[in-house]
């Protein structure tokens, strides 16, 4: 299947109706998008992915109604929904009995990660379909996320039956997945768009990390991985390694900047771009400067880590 370049929302909406895949842009990362009820387009989209099936997909929704209608929230799940939506946030609660939302893109569990995104197209996708999609990034799976619509092409635009171009990714990172699970405190399950303090000043005070992939089946130790390795907390490249840099920085060749001004929000949106274009300069390795750890620097560094395949 090849992506139609420029659809419109309806064509795009046509190819989902019709059981096929959709590269779209949201706020956070590009996702390459099905119906959630869609049992044989769901199996493409693990296909498409590589992904592993017992790794399930965020449902994104156009609003908390509609969120109502798939699963149980509680008083804290609407607390942050009402705060964060639409948003960087992404809610893991009970699923409802009456979900439209194949157990596929559940990995059979018995909840659902919900999200509403903000990016315009997302939002119009969603209301054309009027119903909920399921989209994971739009990366083959152990891959940086694509944030922009060539990223996107480049790693699943293969498996497209409609591709969306929504700009740059203004996050850049995915979403904060947060579970608000009956009778446990609620936790985050990934660090990511939101950060935690934001989350806090919610709901109060999260559980303590149960330690890596707690909950959350995605959380493999090697993701978001370019192809050279990562030597992580450099203060300079060596020889021949590129660098990527946090604040202000020699003029080394191969050097990549996420922030002069040491600004996490930009950090945060050029990360996986500057991954991808350090690694096409297929250097020895890539080091990058250490990164502080408070605001999206938690996501930042979690996503860092993981890259270099250290769990994290
Ligand atoms: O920003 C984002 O979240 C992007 C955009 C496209 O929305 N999507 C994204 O999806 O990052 P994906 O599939 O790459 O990551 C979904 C994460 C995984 O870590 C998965 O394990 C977790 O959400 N997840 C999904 N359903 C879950 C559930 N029922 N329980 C626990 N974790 C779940
Ligand atoms: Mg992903």
């Amino acid at each position: 299947m090849t992506a139609t370049p420029f659809p419109s929302i309806d064509a795009a909406a046509g190819v989902l109706a019709a059981g096929g895949l959709v590269i779209l842009p949201t706020e956070t990362v590009y996702g390459l998008a099905a119906l959630a009820a869609d049992q044989h387009a769901v199996a493409r989209l693990y296909e498409a992915k590589g992904r592993p099936a017992f790794n399930p997909l965020i449902c994104h929704v156009s609003d908390l109604a509609m969120a109502e209608r798939l699963a149980d929230l509680d008083d804290r799940a609407r607390a942050l929904a009402a705060a964060f939506w639409p948003g960087a946030l992404t809610l893991v609660v009970p699923i409802a009995a009456t979900a439209q939302v194949c157990d596929l893109a559940r990995a059979g569990l018995a909840t659902v990660a919900l999200r509403a995104p903000r990016h315009p197209m997302a939002q119009a996708l969603i209301a054309a379909v009027g119903a909920p999609l399921v989209a994971p990034s739009a990366n083959r799976s152990g891959r940086p996320s694509p944030t922009t619509l060539a990223d996107a092409l480049a790693e699943t635009g293969f498996a497209a039956g409609a591709a969306l171009d929504g700009g740059p990714c203004a996050v850049g990172l995915e979403s904060t997945v947060v579970a608000c699970l009956p009778g446990a405190p609620a936790r985050i399950l990934r660090p990511g768009g939101v950060p935690r303090a934001d989350i806090e000043a919610v709901i109060g005070p999260l559980a303590p990390d149960g330690g890596d992939g707690v909950g959350s089946p995605g959380r493999l130790a090697r993701h978001y991985a370019p192809c050279a390795p990562l030597r992580l907390n450099a203060l300079a490249p060596r020889p021949g390694e590129a660098f990527i840099a946090f604040g202000p920085a020699g003029d080394t060749p191969l050097t990549f900047q996420l922030s002069e001004s040491g600004d996490l929000a930009e950090a945060a949106s050029r990360l996986f771009s500057l991954l991808r274009a350090a690694d096409a300069a297929r250097p020895p390795a890539i080091a990058v400067a250490p990164i502080p750890g408070h605001g999206l620097g938690e996501a930042i560094n979690d996503r860092l880590r993981r890259a270099a395949g250290f769990v994290g």
